[in-house]
């Protein structure tokens, strides 16, 4: 089955941050994201069958990779790739990343990046000739990832504005946490708690751009006071990778874990959210109650990602 093709007045070439999406241009992705799920549904499509998509990860991933792997293939399309390219590519023999997309542009009509240093993505947008779509770029943005953590909102409360959302866990290095803060700043009478141990504490950078949009938030060290009032709480992982010191390490881990005993305080109509993967973060107790929505979410990126290819071709 074709989705319908029809005009909009939004363009999109290359994703490289959350901060380039309106809230016409969200509320027009999540609606053929919706359509996208029909399309899955029923078998999927072949509309894209003369395209290709590069896959280039110069970091680890799952969900990521795999889900843009699979929205291509749902789409008719064909991937090729290399899912470790910091060794696996001539990068190891010096090449440069902007002559790797270079080449890479002749291809392939769209690449799905995801590298180590933050502006890599718009590093290589800078140099490509076909779409660039940032899967994540050190600890700067994840806007992939930020949209169907969205979706996922949308589909579980019913609503994007009027939200308290609890923000946990390692908010310096958690990319996701920066693209989701942006994407939020669209919505009205949002509030957003911050509660990080105090070494990965959210970038100023990002407190900024909320002043900025007259989005109010606060940061909060007691999870279980943050849960109580929370619609969305939004966990993540620390980081290990990314810190020089196993000491500093070691004083941000284990601070805030979801358990049965959080769960208690938590609103009826809450939920958890986590990019995933978990590290302990959320006990493995809690994946029963209704409330734990990470794994729809992580099912979510299928279509959100195949409406992110739609919309960029
Ligand atoms: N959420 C996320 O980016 O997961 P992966 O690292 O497995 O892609």
């Amino acid at each position: 089955m074709q989705p319908a093709k029809e005009e909009s007045d939004v363009q999109l070439y290359h994703v490289l941050g959350a901060k380039q999406f309106t809230r016409s241009a969200l509320d027009e992705i999540f609606e053929i994201s919706g359509s996208m799920e029909r399309i899955v549904e029923k078998g999927g499509s072949d509309r894209y069958k003369n395209k290709v998509m590069t896959t280039l990860f110069f970091e680890p991933s799952t969900r990521t990779r795999l889900s843009f792997e699979s929205a291509m293939s749902r789409l008719g399309g064909k991937v090729i790739g290399t899912e470790n390219a910091a060794q696996f590519s001539s990068t190891i023999k010096g090449e440069t990343l902007e002559d790797t997309i270079r080449v890479v542009s002749g291809y392939s009509d769209i690449i799905v990046m995801r590298h180590t240093e933050i502006g890599a993505a718009e590093r290589a947008a800078a140099v490509a000739t076909v779409p660039i779509l940032n899967a994540g770029d050190g600890a700067g943005e994840h806007p992939t990832q930020a949209l169907l953590d969205l979706y996922t909102i949308k589909k579980e409360i019913g609503r994007l504005d009027n939200l308290h959302v609890v923000m946990v866990g390692d908010l310096a290095n958690g990319r996701t946490v920066h693209s989701l803060s942006y994407l939020l700043a669209n919505y009205q009478n949002i509030h957003i708690s911050f509660t990080a141990p105090e070494n990965v504490q959210i970038p100023p950078y990002v407190k900024k751009y909320l002043d900025d949009k007259g989005i109010t938030y606060e940061e909060e060290y007691d999870l279980t006071r943050a849960a109580s009032t929370a619609d969305v709480i939004y966990q993540t992982r620390i980081q290990k990778e990314r810190f020089t010191s196993l000491d500093e390490y070691e004083k941000a881990s284990g601070k805030y874990i979801i358990d049965a005993e959080l769960l208690g305080v938590m609103r009826k109509k809450s939920i958890i959210l986590h990019p995933l993967p978990r590290a302990g973060e959320i006990s493995v107790q809690v994946d029963e109650d209704p409330r734990a929505a990470y794994f729809r979410q992580a099912q979510n990126g299928l279509y959100v990602r195949m409406a992110l290819i739609e919309k960029c071709f």
